[in-house]
């Protein structure tokens, strides 16, 4: 049988809000497998290869910033279809529209900051999963 892996973070903000056993938790009810996770402080070379697509967007710097504002939690779940799944799970980036029932339509909101915050990041195609696997917890 197939499985996929996927790469989710808890972003500063979950963190700060005592939202990893929730995230985590939402996580394994779907069904998906954690099979590996640390918490860390991510540093800037790191958040710069993570988000090399963003590099020169205005939001880039302040995105930076909030992510190395605090620890993260960085997350490897497994299972067929997760990618899609997780990114099911969390909702659309703005927490004000996205749907209730996920991550961020339940748990976030604009709060006005220069980059949207939004408790969860998770890697959005295969290609993206195995770069991002590897930047957070190598080969
Ligand atoms: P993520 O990569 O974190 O899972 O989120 P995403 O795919 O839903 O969104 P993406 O377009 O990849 O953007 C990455 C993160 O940058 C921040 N962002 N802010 N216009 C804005 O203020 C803006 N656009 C993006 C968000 O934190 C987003 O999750
Ligand atoms: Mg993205």
């Amino acid at each position: 049988m197939s499985t996929e892996k996927t790469l989710i973070l808890v972003k500063p903000d979950g963190v700060r809000r005592q939202l990893v056993g929730e995230v985590i938790s939402r996580i394994e009810k779907k069904g998906y497998v954690v099979t590996a996770l640390k918490m860390m402080q991510a540093d800037r070379a790191l958040l710069e290869r993570h988000y090399a697509e963003h590099q020169g967007k205005p939001f880039f710097e302040p995105l930076v910033e909030f992510m190395m504002s605090g620890p993260i939690v960085a997350i490897v779940a497994e299972g067929n279809r997760v990618i899609e799944g997780f990114r099911s799970l969390a909702g659309v980036t703005d927490p004000t529209v996205a749907a209730p029932g996920t991550i961020r339509g339940d748990l976030a909101r604009d709060q006005g900051t220069k980059v949207v915050q939004n408790i969860v990041h998770g890697s959005d195609s295969p290609e993206s999963a195995a770069r991002e696997i590897e930047i957070f917890f190598g080969k």
